[in-house]
């Protein structure tokens, strides 16, 4: 998979999966799965971390996390996310994260928004850097909407989004994730622009869907937005694994001599 082959699955109608990876294990696992792209997410500050928003998330921390996913993702499609500011703080230092990232072992990059940065978009394409747009509800801009709240319900709000998603699409970016947005939006979207949408909140008419892979496995039940399917009972499996560990350690079935060095 290539940012290339992004345009072609949606002129052919093929739908696109991406799930967020923060390390090597899971990112070895991964490159076995037909899953079509790994996104380094900002998240990582927040399901990594700890962290109550993305906003701490440094270029360092996004390097280090893509060097791990890179070298366990085994060819797999790595996006990796400009974080918090390091787009907007001129071309020159934009395109050094940029150059991190992708030195990192990326292969395209994410930064959220348009309006401000269109040249920091055109140079990154014209020098071979594969971008991703992130519309909708931008997680960085937290503070501004004044929590984590769907995008686009209004009109005006609506045209805004729509507007901004035809920007990108004029700028040269592969695609756009479509953060929490109603559904008739993103479809109207799909249908108008050139380039696929990924949605994650935003219904099935987008052209693909990307979901941060702890809540895909359910490993987070605390945190549950109605989007985020749990596919696997995870935080239940690890749990009944830790006690399956406990129990045979206090009753000394763990290790057994063959588990065990003469
Ligand atoms: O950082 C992230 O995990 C993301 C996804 C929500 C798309 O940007």
């Amino acid at each position: 998979m290539s940012s290339k082959d992004f345009l072609r699955a949606k002129i052919e109608g093929r739908k696109l999966s991406m799930v967020t990876c923060y390390d090597y294990t899971f990112a070895r696992m991964l490159s076995r799965s037909p899953i079509d792209g790994i996104l380094v997410g900002d998240s990582a500050a927040m399901v990594m971390d700890g962290r109550p928003s993305t906003l701490s998330a440094s270029v360092e921390l996004m390097a280090l996390h893509t060097e791990a996913v890179a070298r366990g993702a085994g060819g797999k499609f790595v996006v990796a996310d400009m974080p918090f500011l390091s787009f907007r703080k001129g071309l020159a230092a934009a395109l050094n994260t940029a150059s991190v990232l992708m030195t990192a072992g990326a292969h395209a990059v994410k930064l959220e928004g348009v309006d401000g940065h269109e040249d920091v978009i055109q140079r990154m394409v014209q020098s071979g850097i594969p971008v991703m747009g992130h519309l909708g509800l931008q997680p960085q801009s937290v503070h501004a909407y004044g929590g984590y709240r769907v995008q686009g319900r209004s009109e005006d709000s609506a045209q805004e989004i729509a507007r901004q998603a035809t920007a990108l699409d004029e700028l040269g970016a592969f695609a756009i994730v479509l953060e929490c947005v109603p559904t008739d939006l993103a479809q109207e979207i799909t249908k108008t622009i050139r380039i696929p949408t990924i949605g994650i909140g935003a219904g099935a008419g987008c052209d693909g869907q990307i979901l941060v892979l702890q809540d895909l496995l359910g490993m987070n039940l605390d945190f549950r937005p109605k989007f985020a399917r749990p596919f696997l009972d995870g935080e239940r499996t690890v749990l009944d694994t830790l006690a399956r560990f406990d129990e045979a350690v206090k009753a000394g079935t763990f290790p057994s001599r063959e588990e065990s060095y003469s």
